[in-house]
């Protein structure tokens, strides 16, 4: 347990990856009282359903310092340190956020030490990493390649 705490790239690592891409693309409340938004003004009413984006909010350059495009470990300890709290919220906020999120965490962390220390990942290429993402109940990579060499 120390020494999974000690990875602390890691965790910057697993940061950036659910921030980037994260599993969860919407999270959705039900207003329970007639509401205002402070900034714009814009009228919103009880039982409105409201879609709070996590990954568009993850993505708004407003909210970073290093630009939100690109993946960056290093922004989480270093210029990007204090970013707006809402905008990276992979497991949700409130009340009703995600209940497995300190397993989920720890899960992650734990099949990405140990794989690093047995396989070495390489990129498959541009022809099976061309990007894009797929949308439905979770976001996923529309082309995904790399090589694994067993060490
Ligand atoms: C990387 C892994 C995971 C991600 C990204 C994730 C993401 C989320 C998100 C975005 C929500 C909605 C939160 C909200 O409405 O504010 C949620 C809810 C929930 N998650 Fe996860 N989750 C993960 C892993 C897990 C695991 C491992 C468990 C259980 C062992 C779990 C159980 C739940 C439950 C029960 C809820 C509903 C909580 C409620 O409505 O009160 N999740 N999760």
């Amino acid at each position: 347990m120390d020494r999974l705490d000690s990875f602390v790239y890691l965790d910057c690592v697993i940061k950036e990856v659910l921030r980037f891409s994260p599993p969860g693309d919407v999270v959705l409340r039900t207003l329970t009282v007639d509401d205002r938004l402070p900034k714009s003004g814009a009228q919103l009413f009880k039982g409105d359903q409201i879609v709070i984006p996590i990954h568009t909010l993850a993505r708004d350059s407003q909210h970073w310092s290093i630009s939100p495009d690109l993946f960056d470990p290093e922004r989480f300890p270093g210029k990007d340190k204090y970013h707006h709290p809402y905008a990276f919220i992979p497991f949700g906020g409130g009340h009703r956020q995600c209940i497995g999120q300190d397993l989920g965490r720890f899960e992650l962390k734990v099949i990405i030490a140990r794989l690093i220390q047995h396989v070495t990942f390489g990129e498959g290429g541009p022809v099976v990493n061309a990007g894009d993402h797929l949308t439905r109940l979770t976001i996923m990579p529309k082309y995904v390649g790399v090589t694994i060499e067993f060490n």
